[in-house]
């Protein structure tokens, strides 16, 4: 993996690729004065990648060269840096709690100590095969005071931190990087795929509030909380839109194909209020035959399969323990987003109030139409990320924001957390 350093910092042609579970996008963008102008996209599909993990090396690495190929054509332009997104069921997370003592009669706290309370977490769970990717302070307690966003300064004997460690296991690690290091490309940054999300479609508000993001992709819903803008709870869900479109094909007799035209022109993830009149027409399996079908029939097959992701997505609030906190709600994203009534199915079932968050970040410039889709959610959120990472407006400022290290907003965290590793 390529290491960030601070003469890295002037570059401007950042690329990110998000790897999902049925597509691979590659966006490539011009850091500006205000944010970023989007240059290029390229879009392949995911070969090689089951449910977001690497299957194939070879094919993974043609699909991610695809990808970037078709980028570099409309860009005209090469990145110096990429950073890459993937989530899948090789991804696991924890909050864990380190405590260091600071001495008996008490001492101020600096970056120092802050440091290396923060990597002593990893000492107090089992990694083994397991490769850290991200460690996201939540909060500090220094003797009995808790609730601390920033202890330097302060005077104790004993530190502790309340991180969120967010980890892959080894193999999927080298067989990331090995396929992209087959397609030509080198890594700068690895992101866990909501995070990147989260940039991009959260407002800072909903972060502070207490929000969940789940984004719902082809294979895949992946899920992570916010509250006090700090990431409470992460998890992967492994379903998403693709097991709706599996379970219509079945369903209807009919190929994954036809049922996924299907579900994207005609289906709704709410049935009730459908009439039992409304028919469509589905190529039946095996046959160029057409039949007639209930529109609401095909709607409840769909529904049955989107109730069981919200219970799931259920499921993992409660198991967070903040479902009290939550007043930002919860975002979807990620393409199965897109589908019809599936935002007031899981306001009902979670309890939440829901809205569907689409990359609309001001700052992002360029060919912001086209990506004006929460399928494109991860990779605009990796890009904008890469605009921190390629900041030369103020490197004292950066790096102070490493030396301040805590008491930051999610986005500065993540600023630290790429100087740290
Ligand atoms: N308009 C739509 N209605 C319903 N489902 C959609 C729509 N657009 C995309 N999808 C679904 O979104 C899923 C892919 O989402 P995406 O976020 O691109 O996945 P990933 O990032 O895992 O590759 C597919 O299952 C696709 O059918
Ligand atoms: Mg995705």
């Amino acid at each position: 993996m390529k290491i960030w350093n601070l003469k890295d910092r002037s570059n401007q042609i950042i690329g990110a690729i998000d790897v999902g579970t049925t597509k691979i996008c590659a966006l490539i963008g011009k850091k500006k004065q205000e944010g970023i102008e989007i240059l290029g996209i390229g879009l392949s599909s995911a070969k090689g990648i089951s449910k977001g993990n690497i299957i194939d090396i070879k094919k993974a690495s043609r699909a991610i060269n695809e990808a970037i190929f078709l980028a570099k054509e409309i860009a005209q332009e090469e990145p110096q840096i990429f950073l890459v997104s993937s989530a899948g069921s090789y991804w696991s997370s924890a909050n864990v709690e380190n405590e260091i003592l600071l001495g008996r009669t008490g001492k101020e706290v600096t970056l120092k100590e802050v440091e290396k309370v923060i990597q002593g977490v990893k000492a107090q769970v089992d990694l083994t095969g397991k490769k850290v990717i991200h460690l996201l302070p939540q909060a500090y307690q220094l003797d009995e005071q808790k609730g601390i966003t920033n202890p330097q300064g302060m005077i104790g004997t004993r530190l502790k931190a309340y991180v969120h460690l967010i980890s892959i296991m080894d193999t999927q690690y080298h067989n990331l990087l090995k396929s992209f290091q087959e397609a030509g490309v080198e890594v700068s940054e690895l992101v866990f795929q909501p995070l990147a999300s989260a940039v991009s479609v959260l407002t800072p508000l909903e972060r502070e509030m207490g929000v969940v993001l789940a984004d719902i992709g082809g294979g895949t819903t992946d899920v992570v909380i916010f509250h006090r803008d700090v990431v409470r709870y992460s998890a992967v869900i492994p379903l998403g839109g693709e097991h709706i479109t599996s379970d219509l094909a079945i369903g209807l007799r009919t190929t994954k194909e036809e049922a996924e035209t299907i579900k994207v022109q005609h289906g709704c993830a709410f049935s009730h209020h459908l009439s039992e009149e409304d028919t469509i027409e589905v190529r039946d399996l095996g046959s160029s035959s057409l039949q007639s079908i209930s529109r609401k029939l095909m709607c409840q097959i769909i529904e049955a399969r989107a109730r069981e992701i919200g219970t799931f997505l259920a499921r993992e609030i409660r198991k967070s323990g903040l479902y009290r906190s939550l007043k930002g709600g919860l975002v979807i994203t990620g393409g199965a987003a897109a589908l019809e009534g599936f935002s007031d199915l899981l306001s009902a079932v979670t309890g939440l109030p829901t809205r569907i968050g689409v990359p609309e970040n001001t700052n992002l410039d360029g060919m912001v139409q086209t990506l004006s889709h929460p399928m494109f959610a991860a990779a605009c959120g990796l890009l904008q990320l890469g605009t921190f990472l390629g900041s030369s407006q103020d490197s004292t400022r950066f790096f102070f924001h490493r030396q301040a290290n805590q008491g930051k907003n999610f986005l500065q965290q993540l600023k630290d957390y790429f100087m740290l590793e």
